[in-house]
């Protein structure tokens, strides 16, 4: 099976699942997901951070990943206070060894 693009493969997906999307960036993708497979319960997982965050080279794409860490909280901001999403700042190893195998549908 092929879809012409994300949407067409977020509306594809069956609805009410337990979902996460692992590597948030600013949310747009996850809001697309969010809304057209409507997860029961949905993670939203980045570290909006880089590998060797201490560096002063990498202070300014530090700043920027955390001005859309905070862009996606205000995005996400009402299904956080409704759905109560949980919003994972870790990196994907960290997160996802939290979890329990077989947690997501
Ligand atoms: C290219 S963006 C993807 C955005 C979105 N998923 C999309 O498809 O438009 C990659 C994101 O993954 C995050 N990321 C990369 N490596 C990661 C890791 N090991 N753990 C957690 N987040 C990571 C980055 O911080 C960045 O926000």
């Amino acid at each position: 099976m092929t879809w012409a693009d994300r949407k067409e493969l977020f509306a594809w997906l069956p609805k009410y699942r337990v979902g996460a999307e692992l590597g948030v960036k600013d949310g747009e993708s996850a809001q697309l997901l969010f809304d057209l497979a409507e997860p029961s319960m949905f993670y939203l997982i980045d570290y909006w951070s880089l590998p060797k965050p201490h560096l002063p080279h990498m202070q300014p794409e530090l700043r920027r990943r955390e001005k859309r860490y905070q862009h996606t909280m205000k995005r996400f901001a009402k299904p956080i206070a409704s759905h109560g999403i949980p919003v994972i700042r870790e990196t994907r190893v960290q997160a996802t060894d939290e979890l329990h195998d077989g947690w997501f549908d």
